[in-house]
């Protein structure tokens, strides 16, 4: 992406809140354990975030690195993505329930990847919050992953999101020393419009 330069990486235009620029998605993970608490604690932070109709579609299938089911989770990615989140101290598939019960009649939630994403937001920030790395992987087997994580088709699967304490590159192979940096973003004038959409500027 052309905004990925050193040059502009990870400085805020307006004031936020340090947290929000110093997140990152780091790859390279050591390994440990993650207790329980700390992710239940993160899980809490998703169950705060807002949603339609307060429908709170979001469901997370998680597994331990020292877990049985940590492998069939893993085993989901890809190959790339396999090659470096082995390391993760648990894998997390973030889903959403499509339909919600409303007085009584099952209507559909327009809203649930928009409020899936919602809380995977929040859940990433309470990590980083906790000195965790996470990062989202789109990259698995989308046929795959609703018979191997037991899902109905009301549910629908977005991303896996692996945590961990960041590890120095020697735990990372080398295909991704590279990218193990923070990332920068468009200029904020490029995305925001008022008043009427006025088209791409870059
Ligand atoms: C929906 C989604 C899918 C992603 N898929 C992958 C992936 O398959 N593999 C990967 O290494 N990173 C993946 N990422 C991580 C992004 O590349 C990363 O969040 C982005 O470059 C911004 O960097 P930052 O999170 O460090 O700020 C994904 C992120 C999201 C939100």
């Amino acid at each position: 992406m052309s905004f990925d330069t050193a040059d502009n990486a990870r400085r805020s235009e307006h004031p936020v809140h340090p947290s929000f620029v110093e997140r990152w998605s780091s790859r390279a993970l050591t390994g440990e354990p993650i207790p329980d608490t700390d992710l239940l604690t993160c899980f809490e932070a998703a169950r705060w975030a807002p949603s339609g109709f307060n429908a709170q579609p979001v469901r997370f299938v998680y597994a331990h690195r020292d877990s049985e089911d940590f492998g069939r989770l893993l085993g989901l990615l890809n190959e790339k993505n396999r090659s470096w989140a082995h390391k993760a101290s648990a894998i997390i598939f973030v889903l959403s329930r499509k339909d919600f019960v409303f007085n009584g009649q099952t209507v559909q939630v327009h809203s649930h990847a928009f409020d899936a994403g919602a809380a995977w937001s929040a859940f990433a920030h309470q990590a980083h919050l906790l000195g965790y790395a996470t990062r989202a992987i789109g990259g698995f087997d989308h046929k795959a992953a609703p018979i191997v994580l037991n899902l109905p088709n009301t549910h629908a699967v977005h991303v896996a999101v692996t945590i961990g304490r960041r590890a120095g590159l020697s735990d990372l192979p080398e295909t991704f020393h590279a990218q193990e940096t923070p990332s920068a973003r468009r200029p904020l004038h490029t995305f925001i419009h008022q008043g009427q959409f006025q088209g791409e500027s870059e």
